[in-house]
């Protein structure tokens, strides 16, 4: 059974036209890319199947359950979070801080204290900086909090909007080495938003790529960095 289902979603801001009938189905423990040019439709994408963003229509399912219709609380409750594009942080709350705030939402307050441990854990800097303002931080490391934060709700699925976003390419090859094992570690899966096909052929996995708020092509990512297929999503169709 697929963990995620997406069924002929729409999202609409005004007149405009985000998202139009798009579907898709992501398996248990998938790592999935979606990349395409800016406006393609990708952040309104993970924002409907979040909550943050509300579908004109469509239907967008869990382990059949349907999360449409739902906030982001009782979706992230259900098990569904999102690292946001521009990570968010609170840059005058401390790291600690920043990684309570998702908690609120979880009856199981033991827990969080492990889940807090198990954040540290694996990223071994959050707990030096642990009482630091997360404005004091690299944008590489606001990453890592961004991404050890959305693990607080304790997820089964996770959307990462565009990880790589004005970092440099040794400090996204961490933030990507990090999410695989993570992913490896909790049997997560994943969505992430990737501009770069290249880089997602090298990390591996599915890719959508996505133009004018529809999907153009669907395969595997290593398939897609040499294809043809590329220059067709951005520039246009071809002659
Ligand atoms: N909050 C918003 N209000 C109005 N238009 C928006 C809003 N968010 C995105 N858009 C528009 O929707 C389209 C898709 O944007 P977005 O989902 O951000 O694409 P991407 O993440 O692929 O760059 C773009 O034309 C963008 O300008
Ligand atoms: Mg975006």
């Amino acid at each position: 059974m697929a963990k995620l289902g997406i069924h002929d979603l729409a999202v609409r801001y005004g007149k405009l036209t985000a998202i139009s009938d798009l579907s898709f189905t992501v398996a248990e423990g998938e790592r999935l890319f979606i990349s395409g040019p800016n406006g393609a439709g990708k952040s309104s994408l993970l924002g409907a199947i979040s909550g943050a963003v509300r579908a004109a229509h469509g239907r967008i399912e869990m382990d059949g359950d349907i999360l449409s219709g739902l906030g982001p609380e009782r979706i992230a409750r259900r098990g569904l979070s999102m690292v946001p594009e521009g990570r968010r942080i609170f840059g005058g709350l401390t790291v600690r801080e920043n990684l309570m705030v998702g908690t609120g939402i979880r009856r199981d307050r033991a827990a969080v204290a492990d889940d807090l441990e198990t954040a540290f854990t694996a990223f071994p800097i959050l707990r030096d900086r642990a009482n630091a303002p997360a404005g004091a931080l690299s944008g590489g490391q606001q990453q890592m909090l961004a991404i050890a934060r959305a693990l607080m709700t304790n997820p089964k699925v996770m959307l990462v909007d565009e990880p790589s976003l004005g970092l440099a390419p040794k400090v996204v090859d961490e933030v990507y080495d990090r999410l695989c094992s993570l992913q490896a570690l909790r049997g997560l899966t994943l969505v992430i938003v990737e501009q770069s096909s290249t880089r997602a052929a090298r990390v591996g996995g599915r890719m959508i790529l996505m133009r004018g708020g529809r999907i153009v092509a669907d395969g595997d990512a290593a398939g897609f960095a040499a294809a043809d297929l590329l220059s067709e999503a951005y520039f246009g169709d071809p002659a």
